[in-house]
Parts: C-alpha cells; structure tokens; sequence
C-alpha cells in the first residue's frame, strides 16, 4: 500500500520503518528538516532498539522517501498515519497546535485527490477530537464529507519507547475506532496479520480507551510505589507482597472490580482502606492516592444522591440494600448509606431485597443498620411488586432474573429507575431508565 506518515518522532519513525520493512511504499512528513535528512541518510530520528539497523535496510529499499510537503503526500499515498506531538499545554489541557495546523494542510490536499483517501489518527487525542474538531476542518478545507471524499478513524498507538518495534509486532491488540467499513479494510490490510485481536469501536471509545489504558498504568505503577512505601516503613519486603498480589489472576490481575457500577462497600474494603490510611499516617508515609479512594467512593453515592433528588419525586423504592448481590451483609453497604441520606431529606422510602430479612439479621450486621437506618423494619417490603408500584422512583441496587422479570412487568411510562448496576435489560422496562453515569 501507498502509505504517508505525518510526524516522525518515535510513533511515526517507528512506524514508517515497520510498515516499510512489511513491503509498503512510505511517505514520511514532518516539519524538522534535521529529522528527514536523517531519514534521507538512511538514519534513525529517535534511539530504539533495532532502529539503526531496520532505518539503514527500508530506506535501501527505496520504498522510503521524505518531504515538508503534505499535498505531495497525500496525493501519492492511499492513507495517511497521522502521529503528530499533542502535548500538555500549561494549563494541562492538550496542546492540539500541529494536528489542528495538520487537519487544515489535509483537507486542502483531499480537496485535489479523485480517489477517496483514508486519515488516521493515531497520535493521543481528546475524545471527540476526530469528529467535533478535526473532521469540521478537513470537510471544509477539502469541500468533501467524510465517508464519502475520504475516511477519517482513530486508531491509538500502543508501543512503548525503548521496545517500540517489538511492540509494534505484537501489541496488546488493534483497535479501530470508525464510522465505515472502508478505513477499516485498509487497516486491516496493514496491520490485520498482528498476532493480535483486530477490535472494532466508535471513534470517541477508540480515544477514550487510549487515556483509559495510560491511566490504568500509571495507577498500577503507582499502587506498587505507594505500597512500597508504606511496605518499607512496616519493615516488609516490597518485592515479595506485590509478586504475591500479582500471583493472584482470579481477583487481582484480572477483570475482576473493572465494571463501572456504584460504589463499594461491605465489611472489607472500606475499613480496610481506613486502616492503611491510618497506618500510612502514623508512619508518616504519604499515600495520597489510596487514601483519595474512600473520598472518590462517597463522591459516587452523591452523585445517586444529585440523580435522585433532581428527579423531584418523593417516594422513592430501593430495589436491594445489601453491599452486594446474594447476601445480607449490610455492613457499610453504599445503598444503606444512600437510604440514610434520603431519609434526612424527607424522602419517602420503601425496601425490597430478597436476602435481608429483619428477623434473620445477627450480630454487627444487625447493630449497624440499627445505627444507621433505626426503623429499617418499616421500610422492609417482601412484595416487590409492591415497592414498584407504590414508588415514583425506583433505585436498582441489584439485579437478578427474577428483579428484572418485575421490573419488565411492573414499572409504569410515569416512573423514573435509576440503575446503579449497569441493567442489560433496559428495553424491556416501561420507565424513564437513567444510568448513574452511563
Ligand atoms: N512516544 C510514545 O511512546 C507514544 C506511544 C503511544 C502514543 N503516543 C502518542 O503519539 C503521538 C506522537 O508521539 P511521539 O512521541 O512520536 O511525538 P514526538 O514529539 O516524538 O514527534 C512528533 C513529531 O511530529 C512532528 N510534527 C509536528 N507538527 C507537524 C506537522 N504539521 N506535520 C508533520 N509533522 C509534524 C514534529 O516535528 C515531531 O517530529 C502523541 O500524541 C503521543 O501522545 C506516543
């Protein structure tokens, strides 16, 4: 294929030498000249392993060739790989300076092709950038729409520096974020043989994931910092208790706890966590980011909170109290919490969950919820079509086949249900049905 790079710092660079070296024709742009008569010279712009060689072999070839001009490469390539910087600006936002300077040079250079050409994005955006920002320019700039004269798609990058090309052979996976099948063809032409998943997406979840994966890193990264500096205080070996945690693959390194829903709680987690914070601070060690988790968690039952009481009802039905499906444990459920909160503002409140049982309840799971919600036997209610009937609002705490069949049958046009665990079954249920935060 006819291939144009703009940008050759490490992803471009890397890439033109990789798609080169697969057999395709390369096109790489940039505006540092230094960088394209290094290129020219058959070297390498950025120091990766293998690059010095890899360079010398594909522009050899004779399938690399260089320029400032990006009408020429546009016009003599079938795709364009678009990897220019989008750094930090001061503020923090993203500096989007070349790649809007880049989408306006394109869509001038789309304007003279009669064969539809396909852009890639595939340097770091914000979501919505691809379809809010830079597709307005290059529809202006070319007087063609996208789908139609030229595909645009979003396709994040995944190497790392100082393994780049071994990354590039072997990502985690692709993914394509894209409105047509086209672009999709393309790049599958490129990079379909990647012993690796080709997933396909919408443009903004292709540019979501992207932060979403950095993000995840750096938690990781910092999750094993701050515990080794809790770990060196305690006089633990940092090395062995992360290796132990990461030996688990059931509930640690896995998708276990990776579905958005509504907050934690239960006997465990959150007195845990106070415990370390307490710990931490009696050592005087820092960990601002575990200790951020129990704020982050309330911040999501006030958001039910907000949902709730915008609706401006009053009688509101939970569906579940207890922290968690299948059990009766109310111990720091987030739901008791939540009742506790509506409570004081007047809000009417009714009860269904099929594992709490007033008269079952025992021990300290009984004398918490007696603390925090004294008269829990009056708001108790077995019948759950009841509770549905009788609410203006439903709060869907837990979900199981038999939940869902009475929400199917029971709820009316007039009542809102507010999901906080992410119902696959929303079509068949009459209400107003308003995710917490989806
Ligand atoms: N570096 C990484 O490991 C990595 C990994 C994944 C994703 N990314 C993302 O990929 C993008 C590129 O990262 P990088 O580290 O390769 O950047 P870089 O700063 O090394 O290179 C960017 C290049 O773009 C060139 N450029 C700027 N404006 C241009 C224009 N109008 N036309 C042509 N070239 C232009 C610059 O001269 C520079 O050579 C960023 O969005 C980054 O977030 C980087």
């Amino acid at each position: 294929m006819k291939i144009s790079i703009f940008g050759l710092g490490y992803v471009g660079a890397v890439s033109l030498a990789c798609l080169a070296r697969d057999g395709h024709e390369v096109i790489g742009v940039d505006i540092d000249q230094t960088k394209l008569d290094l290129i020219r010279d058959g070297k390498t712009p950025v120091v990766e392993e293998g690059m010095v060689d890899l360079m010398q072999s594909v522009v050899a070839s004779g399938r690399v060739s260089v320029t400032t001009d990006a009408v020429h490469a546009v016009l003599n390539s079938d795709i364009s790989l678009v990897c220019v910087g989008t750094p930090s600006a001061a503020n923090g936002s993203q500096d989007q300076g070349a790649v809007l300077r880049l989408a306006d040079s394109m869509g001038q250079a789309i304007r003279g092709k009669t064969t539809p050409h396909v852009v890639v994005f595939r340097s770091t955006l914000v979501p919505g950038t691809v379809e809010d920002v830079l597709r307005p320019i290059i529809e202006a700039g070319s007087g063609k729409k996208d789908g139609e004269g030229f595909h645009l798609c979003f396709q994040p990058e995944f190497l790392r520096e100082g393994s780049s090309i071994r990354d590039y052979d072997k990502p985690p996976f692709t993914v394509v974020g894209a409105n047509h099948s086209y672009p999709i063809e393309r790049l599958k032409e490129l990079f379909g043989h990647l012993p690796c998943k080709f997933l396909q997406t919408s443009v903004r979840s292709a540019e979501m994931m992207k932060y979403c994966c950095n993000n995840f890193h750096a938690l990781k990264i910092t999750f094993a910092n701050e515990t080794a500096r809790l770990c060196e205080a305690l006089g633990v070996n940092p090395f062995e208790v992360m290796d132990l945690v990461c030996q688990d693959t059931q509930l640690n390194i896995s998708r276990a706890y990776l579905m958005p829903g509504f907050a934690f709680g239960g006997s465990c987690l959150p007195k845990d966590l106070r415990a370390t914070t307490y710990l931490a601070k009696k050592h005087d060690v820092e960990i601002p980011m575990l200790a951020g988790i129990m704020p982050s968690n309330r911040n999501h039952v006030d958001l039910a909170i907000e949902r709730i009481l915008a609706t401006g009802k009053r009688k509101v039905g939970f569906i579940g109290l207890s922290f968690k499906t299948g059990t009766d444990d109310l111990r720091e459920s987030p739901l008791v919490t939540l009742a506790e909160q509506l409570i004081g503002k007047g809000v009417h409140l009714s009860v269904y969950d099929p594992e709490v049982h007033l008269s079952r309840l025992l021990g300290a799971n009984k004398s918490f919820i007696e603390r925090h919600v004294p008269h829990i036997g009056e708001l108790l209610n077995a019948d759950v079509e009841e509770v549905i009937k009788t609410s203006e609002v439903l709060v869907l705490g837990l979900s199981t086949p038999s939940i869902q069949d009475a929400l199917a049958t029971h709820v009316r046009d007039d009542q809102y249900v507010l999901d906080l665990v992410g119902i696959k079954s929303k079509a068949s249920i009459q209400g107003r049905v308003q995710g917490l935060c989806w």
